[in-house]
């Protein structure tokens, strides 16, 4: 099938690579030169593990090519996927539609009568109605859209493209199940649930599982502040409680707390809609959901001014700052705000990471960075564990306790073998746990 992706960001590149793997033929439409340039060169602009040589092996197959926004016209297809961002709008806790307005009013201009534009990106409950509206008028008659949410997790991207838990689809017509359908075939064929709803309820299953699975991770952190104060162990209770299939082990894990492009505006997002639907209470409780996540970051600040007298002057090194491992995005990522508000205060901070250095750079010049991590730790007063690496999880501490000034780490993720690093002369300090150190 011909197949369009608008917005070439982490969702719609992976999008546009998967959808070249299944063997369709896909143009990709994005405004930014330098991403444009990029992919048509082969090079992914920003990290995201197997998806770099998907892209350059897609690429040579001719299945893959890419157009500026301006030139959008001549990509005749027959779905038009809208992947565009929706980050939170300034100065507000809600949802900024004004890309996927654009680009739905844009391509309505000349899209053709048996297409369906499908939009991927997270959106309000209620905006694929006023889009159709819209996109209705301008068009002068009745456009096949529908909303199609996606569920993929950055470090995995291409692999939850390929191999999704579920496939979602709301329409307001028979013909977008259909080519809907058609597009996602190789993966309907090896047993993928298709859920076939109505529009708003597809729109709020994306920003539900968010808000669930955000929950779930901001009730754990809220068992890790009784547990600092009372003496028990938030990480031994996550896995005790865990057991119970009813609740599950995953996304249990006491830290620092969720950040990326997604979890932190979409829960945003939720509340400022409920508001304007009046139902602003149903959803009150994610209030807290922010709160608690926030104040993990508190806590680490916190903990570092304790442990150090106070912070300036002081050197610390941030292990990791991207908001999760496999990924280098930065956007609302807990170690990149910790950072900041520490050097703010007066620390020496640097920062190693694997990937995210390059961003950093512009995101945040402020801070100094190693791309060694040997280099990175030398003479620190203190090391604090912000993103959960492997390589961070599997360094030698006795080899980085020769290196730095005083041994004390915080781990901020709750992933390293406090035995270990003990026995190598370490302080540990962990998230919602009271560890006895010698
Ligand atoms: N990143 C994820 O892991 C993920 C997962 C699931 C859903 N989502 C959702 O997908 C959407 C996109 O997220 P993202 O992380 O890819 O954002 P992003 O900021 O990385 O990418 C958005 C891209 O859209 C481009 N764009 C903006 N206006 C455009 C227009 N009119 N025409 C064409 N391109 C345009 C931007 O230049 C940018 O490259 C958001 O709604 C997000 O919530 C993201």
């Amino acid at each position: 099938m011909k197949v369009t992706v608008i917005g070439l960001g982490y969702l719609g590149a992976t999008h546009a690579v998967a959808m070249a793997e299944l063997g369709h033929e896909v143009i990709g439409i994005e405004p930014d030169p330098r991403k444009l340039s990029a992919l048509s060169q082969g090079v992914l602009p920003f990290h995201e593990p197997g998806l770099d040589t998907a892209l350059t092996k897609t690429l040579a197959t001719g299945k893959l090519t890419f157009k500026a926004a301006h030139d959008a016209e001549s990509a005749a297809s027959e779905i038009f996927f809208i992947c565009v961002g929706t980050p939170q709008r300034a100065g507000s806790d809600a949802a900024d539609t004004s890309y996927v307005i654009s680009a739905a009013e844009d391509l309505a201009r000349w899209v053709g009568r048996d297409a369906v534009v499908a939009g991927k990106s997270t959106v309000p409950v209620g905006t694929a109605a006023e889009l159709k509206k819209r996109m209705d008028a301008i068009a002068g008659f009745d456009v096949h859209l529908a909303w199609n949410p996606e569920f993929l997790r950055e470090g995995t991207a291409l692999e939850d493209s390929l191999r999704p838990d579920r496939i979602v689809v709301g329409t307001f017509d028979q013909h977008s199940v259909q080519v809907i359908k058609n597009v996602y075939a190789p993966i309907l064929e090896s047993g993928t649930p298709f859920l076939e709803l109505d529009v708003p309820t597809a729109e709020l299953v994306k920003v539900a599982a968010n808000a669930f699975l955000a929950t779930k991770i901001s009730f754990i952190n809220a068992m890790a502040e009784v547990a600092e104060v009372s003496g028990a162990d938030a990480v031994a209770l996550a896995k005790a409680i865990g057991y119970d299939e009813r609740i599950g082990n995953k996304f249990l894990r006491t830290g620092i707390g969720f950040g990326g492009g997604c979890l932190p505006k979409d829960i945003r997002g939720f509340m400022a809609r409920a508001d304007e639907l009046g139902v602003g209470s149903a959803v009150e409780f994610l209030r807290n959901v922010d709160q608690v996540n926030l104040r993990r970051r508190d806590r680490v600040v916190s903990l570092a001014n304790t442990e150090l007298g106070e912070v300036s002057g002081k050197a610390i090194t941030m292990l990791g700052i991207s908001f999760k491992p496999d990924s280098d995005d930065l956007r609302d990522s807990p170690a990149l705000e910790i950072a900041q508000r520490l050097q703010a205060q007066g620390a020496h901070l640097t920062v190693h990471d694997p990937v995210s250095l390059v961003p950093l750079a512009s995101r945040a010049p402020e801070l100094s960075s190693e791309q060694d991590l040997m280099a990175a730790v030398k003479s620190a007063d203190l090391v604090i564990l912000g993103t959960e690496w492997k390589q961070y999880r599997e360094v030698d501490p006795a080899e980085l306790g020769e290196l730095v000034k005083t041994k004390t780490v915080i781990d901020g993720r709750n992933v390293l073998d406090v035995a270990r690093w003990q026995q190598a002369g370490w302080k540990v300090i962990a998230l919602g746990r009271n560890i006895q150190n010698g």
